[in-house]
């Protein structure tokens, strides 16, 4: 049996992993440590802490007393970061928050990771480290920068950031692979493409245009819609994560993603066009539309359901033109592949958001109303 300390579970990618550690994973123990920020949500995961193998504290991986003493109480084996502040529009908002969160927070689970792992010293005077322990850092394409139309990002690409948000994911990736360096401590990074599917929350390009689609209301895009983004169902991200907990090379960084790049408009025109279909083959869905408007047949209409609630808005600060992932390494040293076609993959998304809306209104009931209209009012 390992235990995990695994951070930031209450958010999106992280409640993933911690199901899909749960169902696939019976050596695993986990212990979540999440400071439930307006973007984590301890309903996600009720039901998983609600378990002999998985336990929850709240707090924040910058508090060095508590992360301290959560190593001294548990032992862990693993740590697998995922705690972050996740979104490039309130990075260009607010950076202060991402350099204490994404940077300094990491750093602190290093120090507090290396003073619990740490066995002695070698003849050369670095550390020597107790058996079998592992640091994972999950990072972002975002650190290598934007493409052009050709190429990929390979982990040899030059990093490069330019949104607040990157930046502050770089300089985390820094200091990991210098306390791999420094002390030899055994970590790895895996640096993953634009993820989507169930519990992602809705200030994010696919789940705010369904959100924005069942309440009628207008589908922001940015500057022209031509940026590209490589898309990755979050299970498979899940996976690879896992992959390279258990068999990747300490010292060594993963790209994840599964050649899935598509423009923003085409992931809006398909979002719409799906949603359309689906209450079109299902009419039990439209009940959970918020714009009621009741067509001929007397049923919920959804003539309304089409490319003219597209809106182009002001562009993004520094936006990147294109992500694009060479997964090759990944592939060919641990055989990870995805499993989750786009095709079939953002179907079950859009069916999972149809039928979890209470979800959704449990994430958006703080201060999301306000966000939302600052930034896609008021920019
Ligand atoms: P998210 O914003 O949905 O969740 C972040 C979680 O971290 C939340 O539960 C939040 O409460 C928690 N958190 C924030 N600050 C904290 C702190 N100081 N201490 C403890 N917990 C804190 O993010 P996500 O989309 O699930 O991303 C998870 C990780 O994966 C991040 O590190 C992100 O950079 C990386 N990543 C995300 C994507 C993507 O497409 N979403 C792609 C590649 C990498
Ligand atoms: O590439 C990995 C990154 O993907 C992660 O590191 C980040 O944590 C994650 O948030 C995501 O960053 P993006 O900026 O790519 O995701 P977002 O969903 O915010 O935007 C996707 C694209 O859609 C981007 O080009 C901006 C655009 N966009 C976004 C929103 C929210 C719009 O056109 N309209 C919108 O309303």
């Amino acid at each position: 049996m390992k235990t995990y300390l695994v951070t930031g579970a209450a958010g999106f990618i992280g409640a993933n992993y911690i199901k899909y550690l749960l169902k696939n994973y019976p050596d695993v123990k986990i212990v979540v440590l999440d400071l439930l920020t307006y973007a984590g949500n301890l309903g996600t995961i009720a039901k998983d802490i609600d378990n002999d193998r998985c336990t929850f504290h709240r707090g924040n991986i910058g508090d060095r007393a508590l992360v301290d003493s959560l190593f001294a109480e548990y032992k862990f084996d693993v740590v697998v970061n995922f705690a972050a502040e996740s979104h490039v529009d309130r990075s260009i908002e607010n950076p202060q928050l991402f350099l204490e969160t994404n940077i300094l927070g990491t750093q602190n689970l290093l120090d507090s990771a290396r003073k619990a792992w740490v066995t002695g010293k070698d003849e050369q005077g670095y550390p020597t480290w107790r058996e079998g322990v592992r640091y994972h850092q999950v990072s972002t394409d975002e650190v290598y920068g934007s493409l052009g139309d050709e190429g990929y990002f390979t982990e040899d690409t030059p990093l490069c950031p330019h949104s607040p948000y990157s930046a502050s994911k770089t300089s985390a990736d820094l200091f990991v692979m210098a306390y791999h360096d420094t002390f030899h401590m055994p970590v790895t990074i895996t640096r993953c493409s634009n993820n989507y599917g169930p519990y992602h929350f809705p200030e994010k390009l696919i789940p705010l245009i369904i959100k924005n689609i069942l309440e009628g209301k207008k589908l922001p895009v940015y500057g022209d819609g031509s940026n590209v983004r490589d898309w990755l169902y979050v299970e498979d991200h899940c996976k690879a994560i896992e992959m390279v907990v258990r068999n990747g090379r300490v010292g060594q960084v993963y790209n994840v993603g599964g050649h899935n790049e598509k423009k923003n408009i085409e992931i809006v025109r398909l979002t719409i066009s799906t949603i359309h279909r689906l209450m079109t083959e299902t009419p039990e869905y439209r009940k959970v539309l918020k714009k009621k408007e009741l067509g001929a047949d007397g049923q919920l209409s959804i003539d309304w359901i089409n490319d003219s609630l597209i809106t182009y808005v002001k562009d993004r600060l520094g936006h990147d033109q294109r992500y694009a992932i060479d997964p090759t390494k990944i592939k060919e040293e641990l055989g990870w592949y995805p499993e989750t076609t786009f095709e079939v993959g953002i179907v079950k998304t859009i069916e999972w958001y149809l039928n979890n809306q209470a979800w959704v209104e449990e994430v958006t009931s703080g201060d999301y109303q306000h966000y939302y209209e600052r930034m896609y009012t008021g920019r």
